[in-house]
Order: C-alpha cells, then sequence, then structure tokens
C-alpha cells in the first residue's frame, strides 16, 4: 500500500517534514509513503483555469495512495494558506474528488508551545467538508526544533506512541491488515 504525504510547510528544513518521515518510520514493510514536493508550484485557485499540470499531479497522487497523511505547521492560528488552496483544487469536481472517503490523518508541529492544535483542528474540518474520511484524532509536537532522535524518529515516547497509534488506525481504516 502506498500512504501519501502531504506537508503544509513550504520550507526546505520544515520540521512538519521532518514529522512525515517520523510517520514513515512507523509504517510496516509492506507500506511505502510519498512526500509529494510539489504543493510550491500549485497556483492561486480560480474557477476560471483548467487545472494545471501540478494540480493533476496532486489528484493523482491523492488517487493512487490508499490513504494520506497531512503534517501541517500553524501560520496565525490556522492551516496555511498554500495547503488550503491545494485542498481547494484537490476538492473539485465536487463531489466526486481524489480526497473523497479517502482515509486522512492530520498531525502537526510548531515550534511553540501548542504543537499547531488550531491548524489540525481546522485542516479536519475542511478535510470534513470535502468528504474525506478524516481520522479524528490529533498528533501536536510544540517545540518541535527540539522533538527528534538523531534516528529521525520522536524522542518522546508518548508522542511517538500516538503517531504508531494514527499510522495504524490510518492503515485499518483503509483496509490494509495490521499483524498482531
Ligand atoms: C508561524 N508560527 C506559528 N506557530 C504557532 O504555534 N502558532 C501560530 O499561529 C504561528 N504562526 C506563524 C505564522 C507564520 C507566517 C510563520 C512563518 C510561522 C511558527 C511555526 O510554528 C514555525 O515556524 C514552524 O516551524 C513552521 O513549521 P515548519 O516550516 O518547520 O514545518
Amino acid at each position: 500500500m502506498l500512504v501519501l504525504g502531504l506537508c503544509g510547510s513550504l520550507r526546505r528544513a520544515s520540521y512538519n517534514r521532518r514529522l512525515l518521515h517520523a510517520a514513515a518510520a512507523e509504517l510496516p514493510h509492506a507500506v511505502t509513503m510519498e512526500v509529494f514536493e510539489a504543493l510550491t508550484d500549485i497556483p492561486p485557485y480560480s474557477e476560471d483555469s483548467a487545472a494545471p499540470h501540478a494540480v493533476r499531479a496532486l489528484r493523482d497522487a491523492i488517487t493512487a495512495a490508499g490513504t494520506v497523511v497531512i503534517a501541517t505547521p500553524e501560520y496565525n492560528s490556522s492551516v496555511p494558506g498554500q495547503l488550503k488552496n491545494a485542498l481547494d483544487w484537490a476538492s473539485r469536481p465536487f463531489p466526486d474528488n481524489s480526497l473523497r472517503h479517502k482515509p486522512v490523518a492530520v498531525v502537526g508541529a510548531s515550534t511553540g508551545l501548542f504543537g499547531a492544535v488550531w491548524a489540525q483542528a481546522e485542516l479536519r474540518k475542511v478535510l470534513a467538508a470535502i468528504g474525506a474520511h478524516v481520522i479524528d484524532v490529533e498528533l501536536p509536537v510544540g517545540l518541535v526544533h527540539e522533538a527528534f532522535a538523531d534516528d529521525g524518529r520522536l524522542a518522546d515516547p508518548s508522542l511517538r506512541s500516538t503517531l504508531a497509534d494514527i499510522v495504524g488506525q490510518l492503515l485499518r481504516e483503509a483496509g490494509f491488515e495490521l499483524c498482531a
């Protein structure tokens, strides 16, 4: 099975991208994660435009994946604009869009104390409106600049266990049989 990773930050050294890689490290061997790296190429949404190449690539990547994990920072207490814009493109045509009924998990990290909780809550609301099957859990990683161990996984055992649980739940929702 393929898991698509979407990072809400365009920053090259994004902690949220590192969080996606930490999630990938919790996947069983038979499952791989592909991180969509072309978010920056997606133009502002306009109903006047046909979907450009980067949008078609995003929709195809979502369709090809069994599940999606989105790691997002919080910008001014909300979802980063480019991520919201990409999801607006992905939501059309509605209701038969690539995210409809797709199991999606939202996690997030910030350098502050609260770990992008508001952005995660807003993102779950947006994804539900689009018709995705949103896993009802959150992973707020605060003080993220101190959060990773040398192996790239989350250093805090309870955060790491929550991330593994989220990944496991996501795969089960996608029909993947996890060994005990
Ligand atoms: C932030 N940051 C931030 N953090 C937070 O906890 N709540 C917030 O509302 C905001 N707002 C905000 C706005 C803008 C424009 C920027 C650039 C940053 C800080 C943010 O969490 C921090 O920069 C993260 O490291 C960004 O995530 P990446 O790029 O490391 O994945």
